[in-house]
């Protein structure tokens, strides 16, 4: 048997027909929004990976401190023989959980971005000829089959991507990755923390402009997949932090009143000069928070680590 598969667990049409819902429904209501799952196109994927290394995104270099440190650690809790990662993207820190688990035998990254998983499995694949890895392009908040492979499972959501998801969101994503796991399996969680607004805000509006463009690009997916005619220039990144919420929001606003046409919705959507729609939430989170929401989806807190200087945890958690 080869050691690589892909599965796309969607039907064809599937991303077509949520991206279409999911921008007529963001755009026809106020304020406007839009779902940041969209942001992950081939380019996307890679103005993330250039974000993770700015000098001012913090959360991928306190999650590696974290990960080098726990990894042999982690390996000792769960006994892991596969490997499940949500939002895999690049799987650029997953390397570290590989290494470590010595009785590791499939690894099954999940993520909407066939680019990203593509890449990551040829990386992977080459360092690591004797390892299954079956790559499943699925969005992470919908129901998806995982295929069989051997326990006790280990369920990665790294990178602090939970943040990404609204409250309501994530108690649904959570209660689901708790129904994923059986008696000895474990979820691995990667959050950032509460800090200094200023930290954060510089997290995600860094001096190169890399975010912004990140931002932006979500304008070039609509417009590819939409027909729509969004120019990004008549835009500006906006990134500001909710105290109420405790979480970072992105928005795009529009530096003029303009009117944009989306043929493939029959849609014509208007906005007013310095109207801003939301692009992302990336909430930032307490160890109380953690606890709570793992609790209220059956799971239980049972490591938490943080980095040196207390920027960003990783939880373990298993099942109640
Ligand atoms: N885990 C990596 C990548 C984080 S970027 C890290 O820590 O660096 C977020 C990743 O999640 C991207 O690869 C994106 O394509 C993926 N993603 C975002 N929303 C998703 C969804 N709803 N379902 C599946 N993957 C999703
Ligand atoms: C993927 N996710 C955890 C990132 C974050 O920090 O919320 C996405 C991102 N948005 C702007 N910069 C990075």
């Amino acid at each position: 048997m080869s050691p690589y598969h892909m599965t796309r667990t969607l039907p064809e049409d599937a991303t077509g027909a949520a991206l279409r819902d999911d921008v007529r429904h963001g755009l026809t209501r106020t304020p406007k929004s839009l779902p940041p799952k969209w942001f992950y196109d081939a380019r996307g994927s890679e103005l993330f990976e250039q974000i993770t290394t700015l000098d001012e995104y913090y959360p991928t270099r306190a999650e590696r401190e974290i990960l080098l440190a726990r990894a042999p650690g982690i390996a000792a809790a769960t006994g892991a023989r596969t490997l499940v990662e949500l939002g895999s993207g690049s799987s650029e820190k997953t390397r570290y959980l590989l290494d470590a688990l010595p009785l590791l035998r499939s690894y099954v990254p999940v993520d909407v971005s066939e680019s990203a998983l593509t890449g990551a499995a040829r990386a992977l694949l080459a360092e690591r000829p004797d390892l299954h890895v079956h790559a499943l392009i699925a969005d992470f908040t919908e129901e998806f089959a995982l295929p069989r492979t051997p326990g006790p499972r280990l369920v990665a959501f790294l990178g602090g991507t939970i943040g990404n998801l609204l409250p309501d969101e994530r108690a649904d994503f959570l209660a689901s990755v708790r129904s994923l796991l059986e008696p000895g399996d474990a979820l691995l969680l990667g959050t950032d923390l509460v800090k200094d607004e200023a930290v954060l805000v510089r997290a995600y509006d860094d001096a190169s402009g890399v975010t912004a463009a990140f931002n932006k690009n979500v304008l070039a997916v609509v417009d590819r997949e939409l027909g729509a005619d969004f120019d990004q220039s008549d835009f500006d990144h906006v990134a500001c932090w909710n105290a109420g919420q405790r979480w970072i929001e992105m928005r795009l606003r529009a530096r003029r009143a303009l009117t944009v046409k989306i043929p493939e919705l029959d849609l014509v959507v208007t906005f007013e000069a310095g109207e801003e729609m939301r692009t992302e939430v990336s909430a930032k989170f307490t160890q109380d928070v953690v606890r709570g929401e793992l609790a209220d989806a059956g799971m239980e807190l049972a490591h938490w680590w943080t980095d040196d200087a207390g920027r960003f945890a990783l939880s373990l958690a298993t099942v109640v």
